[in-house]
């Protein structure tokens, strides 16, 4: 093999512009490092000569010192790269690296095997193109080989390369080889991977890694840089209908409204017409701008600059899309997610779902099972752990445009994002919408929320208690209905210990089950607002992504959230029920306070501290902040 990285020195405009018109292979490598996968990608590197000379002395220098391969260069510790990875001897995140040969450039997408680190390879593995599946000889196809070759193809990649390493090891022997290639492809065609190519090496030794080498002479296929080199990329894309999601609109005067993003997939030229979604208006592509020069055609990959002949509405979100094949709109879907954080998801939360250019609510209801990812069994679940693979129904705010992930990693691929911390916590693929939403409308009535509140002289509204078991929102709900019912206002009082005989008895008090007793709760007040009613809510309501999923049901000034703020020894010490008692002998578990957490209002509409004020006094405050909000006279 020869490279160009000789131009770097003598001719640097050349060996750019030599490398701009080269095609990129996106691949990932999964092994581990017991399966000599740093070995093997640190020989690519290597011998693609796209390490610098520093890098390269301070490596020799490395491997005299480490040592693990006598004089010889230790190829794994260019890969394993820092210091204190290098002590643990396992290699963790996705590590991107780059090189490039004559025909082609790289990335290659390197991490770590273990089960615990399923997030970095899906990470790694969800921008592409092929799979670098790495076997130790002597050991055959295990069950990460299996985890492994699950997550790429969920993940979309069809293009496998099974490397069976370490053949110096088995005496270079032709039957280890053949017997490795067929287990491996009887259990492939099971989770749809077909197109296999099985290459032995040894990545210690070198040979069929560049080049092919005299040890294994019954092997007649190529060296896995060759086939790396040659594998068809990128055109599929290319060929497939064209897409657009408007990353922003692009406006910087009046007679210029030009529609940015990047394409990925298709191909776009002035004259073409084309359809916005979600709203299905229809126009023709006056002119297309890469690069700040208008073009006959752009193609996947390129970022553009569309301006349409019609002035019709497109946002930042949109998808243009080719008239005769447009993907489709919808609200709810069967997705596959993959859980990416130490906090569990908890089905019936809501959480952002970015998709494309567009974020939006989405809410897991329900979680239908989790994948065993070393089995593939289903198994069920309530919650999905970090590394959790589990098949679920999303329920999103407002509709987006999607495909199936199988058909566009753009419009099918989303990531999760907890609305407090703003962390990334998930990643997922949309696999179908479901049709239930589709066939249930929305009834148009003609005695709406306010003519309902009119007849009853109020605005209706939800007051929100939330506290520790026995900090008293009970009490002061309870005087407080009492007082606006003398005041001869319509109210209804939810309260937790109630609703939890009837509406909610399925319900106990794992982190799962008290968000979906909030959820129903903040469904319920928000019919009984929509009745006309002042709603009082006493629950316990731990969690503030759930109060806040509450208030978003409601119009603003409609949600008062009342934090009823008792410490939790004193709510202790009060224990009306005997429960904290319970719970620290151990006879209750997941008590609120005890061992299972409260997560505190940050901003309520109104604070009461009951070591400090009586009911009544709450009750006195809390009426007022009513009147003053212009709920009644
Ligand atoms: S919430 O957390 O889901 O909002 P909710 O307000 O419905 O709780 O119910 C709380 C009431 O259930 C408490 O006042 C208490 O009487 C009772 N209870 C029983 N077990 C528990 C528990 N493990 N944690 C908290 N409350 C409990």
């Amino acid at each position: 093999m020869s490279h160009v990285s000789d131009l770097i020195g003598t001719d640097i405009e050349a060996y750019l512009r030599s490398h701009e018109h080269k095609s990129l292979l996106r691949f990932i490598t999964c092994g581990s490092v017991d399966d000599g996968k740093s070995t093997l990608i640190g020989r690519l590197l290597y011998e693609s000569k796209m390490i610098f000379e520093d890098q390269l002395a301070a490596l020799e220098a490395d491997s005299r010192k480490v040592g693990t391969r006598g004089a010889e260069i230790d190829f794994a510790l260019l890969v394993d790269g820092l210091a204190a990875e290098r002590e643990q001897g396992i290699t963790i995140d996705v590590a991107y690296r780059f090189f490039s040969t004559d025909t082609r450039k790289f990335i290659v997408a390197d991490t770590p095997g273990h089960e615990q680190y399923t997030r970095n390879m899906v990470t790694g593995a969800s921008t592409a193109d092929l799979a670098v599946i790495l076997i130790d000889a002597r050991k055959g196809v295990l069950t990460q080989t299996r985890r492994h070759s699950y997550l790429v193809s969920l993940l979309g990649i069809r293009r496998i390369v099974l490397a069976i390493n370490k053949m110096d090891l088995v005496d270079y022997a032709q039957d280890v080889f053949e017997t490795i290639e067929r287990d491996y492809r009887a259990f492939a065609a099971q989770i749809d991977l077909e197109d296999i190519t099985a290459i032995p090496i040894s990545a210690v030794r070198g040979d069929n890694v560049v080049e092919g080498g005299d040890n294994m002479p019954w092997y007649h296929g190529p060296a896995l840089m060759e086939h790396l080199e040659r594998v068809p990329v990128g055109d599929e894309l290319e060929a497939r209908p064209f897409r657009l999601p408007v990353q922003w609109v692009n406006r910087p005067n009046l007679d210029f409204r030009g529609f940015t993003g990047l394409i990925p997939s298709g191909t776009v030229r002035p004259g073409d017409m084309v359809r916005v979604l979600p709203s299905g208006r229809q126009s023709r592509v006056a002119r297309a701008i890469v690069g700040g020069r208008d073009v006959a055609e752009a193609v996947a990959g390129q970022s553009v600059t569309l301006t349409l002949a019609d002035e019709i509405d497109v946002s930042r979100g949109d998808v243009l899309a080719s008239v005769d094949a447009p993907p489709a709109v919808a609200d709810q879907f069967e997705a596959t997610i993959v859980w990416m954080h130490e906090r569990p998801m908890l089905q019936g939360r809501s959480y952002l779902m970015k998709i494309g250019t567009r974020t939006v609510t989405a809410t897991v209801s329900p979680l239908k099972y989790k994948v065993n990812v070393n089995t593939l069994e289903h198994v069920a679940a309530k919650t999905l752990e970090l590394n959790d693979i589990g098949i679920c129904g999303l329920e999103l705010s407002q509709p987006i445009v999607f495909e199936a992930y199988a058909e566009s990693r753009d419009l099918g691929g989303f990531i999760l994002i907890d609305r407090m911390t703003n962390n990334t916590v998930g990643a997922g693929l949309l696999h179908f919408a479901l049709r239930r939403s589709q066939n249930v409308h929305w009834q148009a009535l003609d005695v709406n929320k306010h003519a309902r509140a009119d007849l009853k002289n109020q605005k209706p509204c939800v007051l929100w208690f939330t506290g520790l078991s026995g900090a008293g929102k009970s009490t002061i709900a309870n005087e407080v209905e009492r007082r606006l019912h003398a005041l001869g206002r319509h109210t209804y009082l939810l309260d937790g210990d109630n609703v939890r005989h009837g509406l909610n008895k399925d319900l106990g008090f794992t982190d799962a089950d008290r968000v979906e007793n909030i959820r129903r709760i903040g469904e319920v007040s928000r019919l009984m607002v929509d009745a006309g009613l002042i709603v009082l809510v006493s629950f316990i309501s731990p969690f503030r992504a759930e109060r806040r999923m509450a208030r978003s049901l409601l119009a603003e000034g409609e949600f008062f959230e009342v934090f009823v703020d008792t410490p939790l020894e004193v709510a202790e010490t009060r224990d009306p029920k005997g429960l904290y008692k319970k719970a620290r002998r151990g006879e209750l578990r997941n008590f609120t306070g005890v061992d299972s957490p409260y997560e505190p209002p940050e901003v309520p509409e109104v604070r009461v501290e009951t070591t400090r004020i009586s009911p009544e006094q709450a009750a006195d405050i809390i009426l007022e902040q009513l009147r003053a909000a212009g709920i009644f006279e």
